[in-house]
């Protein structure tokens, strides 16, 4: 049965995997809030805050922030009114601390995760997709070289900002974020599972295949 709002969606899935492609894409079509933990660490970096310096040291060996920081950044962020029709959690949880957190956080709003999609994809397709992407300096937008160009090569077509490559993009970090997703991230597929909310979505596929199958299984919780 289709959810009335606020509707709260989990993206699963390995680093590289589109989960923030996809979480762009599902905000314009059903207008939830898409809450990345990773840009809201890059956003304070790029602000050169406490906590930007302090996150720097562990995205920089591809290493998960500790999960006290992380929780509180978020529980402050989801309070903002931006997040009252519903979010989609991209990047977060990333531990199972980190989903009980956000369970707890959520029933305090008399809410809850109602769907959690998880993007399958091989590893070999990850490490392609993550050492050609490329990111707009100034809103965020996320390309690739070879399967979402931008029209004008190193200009963000939406903003007309400066693209540049993440320095957790390199190919040394980037095995390291896989082995620290296995090893840390992983279990939520089982615990997502056992509560029923778990959908398996293809993620091995063109941007727009993807997003068919991810709409399609937003749509069993929104009526939209
Ligand atoms: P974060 O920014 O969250 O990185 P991530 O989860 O590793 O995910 P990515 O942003 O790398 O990938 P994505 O799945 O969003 O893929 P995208 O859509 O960009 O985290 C960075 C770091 O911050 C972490 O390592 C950690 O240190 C820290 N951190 C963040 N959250 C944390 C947390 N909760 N706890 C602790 N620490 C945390 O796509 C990738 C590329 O592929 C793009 O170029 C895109 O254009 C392309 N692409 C996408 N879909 C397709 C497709 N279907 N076909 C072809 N190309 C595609």
């Amino acid at each position: 049965m289709a959810s009335t709002y606020p509707v709260h969606l989990v993206l699963v899935g390995p680093p590289g995997a589109g989960k923030g492609t996809q979480a762009a894409q599902l905000e314009s079509q059903f207008g939830l809030k898409q809450i990345s933990s990773g840009d809201l660490f890059r956003e304070n970096l790029k602000n050169q805050t406490e906590l930007g310096e302090l996150a720097r040291t562990y995205i920089d060996r591809g290493e998960l922030v500790p999960d006290n920081v992380t929780i509180a950044m978020v529980e402050d962020r989801i309070q903002r009114p931006d997040c009252a029709k519903g979010v989609i959690f991209d990047g977060f949880p990333r531990t199972l601390e980190q989903a009980s957190a956000l369970d707890e956080m959520l029933a305090l709003q008399d809410s809850e995760i109602q769907l959690a999609p998880a993007l399958v994809v091989s590893d070999d397709v990850i490490i392609d997709r993550m050492t050609g992407r490329r990111v707009c300096r100034n809103c965020g937008a996320v390309y690739h070289m070879c399967y979402n160009p931008p029209k004008a090569e190193g200009v963000c077509d939406i903003c007309g900002g400066e693209l540049y490559q993440r320095s957790d993009d390199l190919p040394e970090t980037v095995r390291n974020r896989l082995f620290v997703y296995y090893k840390q991230t992983s279990p939520l597929i089982g615990y997502y599972y056992a509560k029923g909310l778990l959908v398996r979505v293809n993620a091995d596929q063109p941007i727009g295949a993807v997003s068919r199958e991810m709409v399609a299984a937003v749509r069993t919780v929104i009526d939209k």
